[in-house]
């Protein structure tokens, strides 16, 4: 299959980025973008009212994620970078497709299954949640993208955007093309953590962050597991599985170096304090220019502006022509319309 045209969002939800958000889902989109694939990225600032209800915080978190991602690289010459907010067709398409969706498939969506886990009461749940998918379909359809870049942790919620477009085709023709998830395999969608046990994140506090100050990053690294079994420098180590070489994959761009450090490793010939500081190295070396860029759009919240206007500007071409065909369609445009 041949991919043209890829979207994809974050919520922002305060957290920085940390390498498994980089290698599960960053680094992938920013690969497309590389390779010439007409993208748009936006956040999903309506998503994040969800679960952020006081305008501060709210705020914060927006900023924040905006500047992670323009700082790593993501500005109107370079893809297309927008606010949910700013493009008001996805509001309005995720109210038509709302009718298209069975109250079912809704049910069955983890992310409201998981808060009804931690106790919440079906009752009290807010039905901003409980709709989170329909406007997150409504997100991805709008641009007939072919393919969505996310992490491991949205292919579900890509999955009802592809049964939407299919209910919504069965009762109108062929609409909406069915987009593909484009999920990365193996290692790289579940980064393990710096405690050498479970998934990378920030809730567990076993993360490799991006744009935090170095010191709070060089902690993060020495602090990370190894190989448990290895007591000694001198001891034989293993490779797969071990948190820092996995690291060392993700920001390492010297390969050789990889190469000659895993090598060594697995003769007991390097101790984990070389591995981590040489891993500390290329973290610096690989995000350099992203965290430069980063301090700068702290002192120059113009460039930010500028930069989501322009973006929004651009989707919006592409928006206002499919809700004038999805109203078309459905019969909201007729013979009162001009
Ligand atoms: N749910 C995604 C997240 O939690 C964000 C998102 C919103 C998204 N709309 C989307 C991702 C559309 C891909 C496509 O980060």
């Amino acid at each position: 299959m041949t991919i043209n045209r890829v979207l994809s969002g974050i919520t922002p939800s305060g957290n920085t980025l940390h390498l498994g958000n980089y290698a599960g889902a960053v680094k992938p989109q920013f690969e497309l973008l590389k390779k010439g694939v007409e993208s748009y990225y936006f956040v999903a600032d309506l998503h994040a009212l969800t679960t952020i209800q006081d305008k501060d915080r709210l705020e914060k978190c927006i900023i924040n994620n905006v500047f992670d991602y323009i700082a790593l690289g993501l500005d109107p010459e370079n893809g297309i970078y927008f606010r949910q907010s700013d493009v008001p067709e996805h509001s309005m398409l995720a109210i038509v497709l709302a009718n298209y969706i069975p109250f079912g498939l809704t049910n069955r969506m983890h992310a409201f299954k998981d808060k009804l886990a931690k106790g919440i009461s079906k009752e009290n749940i807010n039905m901003g949640l409980f709709n989170y998918p329909i406007l997150m379909a409504a997100d991805i359809l709008l641009y007939k993208p072919d393919g969505v870049p996310v992490g491991e942790d949205q292919r579900q919620h890509v999955e009802f955007a592809r049964e939407t477009a299919r209910y919504f085709n069965k009762a109108h023709g062929e609409t909406f093309p069915v987009p593909e998830p484009l999920i990365q395999e193996g290692n790289a969608s579940k980064v393990i953590g710096t405690d050498g046990e479970r998934k990378m994140s920030k809730s567990l506090g076993n993360v490799i962050t991006i744009f935090d100050d170095e010191d709070v990053i060089r902690k993060q690294i020495m602090g990370s597991y190894t190989d448990p079994n290895r007591k000694h420098a001198s001891d034989l180590g293993k490779i797969d599985g071990n948190p820092v070489f996995v690291y060392h994959d993700i920001v390492n761009d010297d390969k050789a170096e990889i190469e000659d450090l895993k090598n060594r490793y697995k003769e007991g010939k390097v101790g984990d304090v070389e591995v981590k500081e040489k891993l500390f190295q290329a973290h610096m070396r690989k995000f350099a220019e992203a965290r430069r860029k980063r301090k700068d759009l702290e002192n120059n919240m113009e460039l930010a502006r500028e930069i989501l206007e322009k973006g929004a500007e651009k989707a919006k071409k592409v928006t206002q022509e499919t809700m004038k065909e999805v109203y078309d369609t459905v019969g909201i445009t007729n013979k009162l319309n001009r």
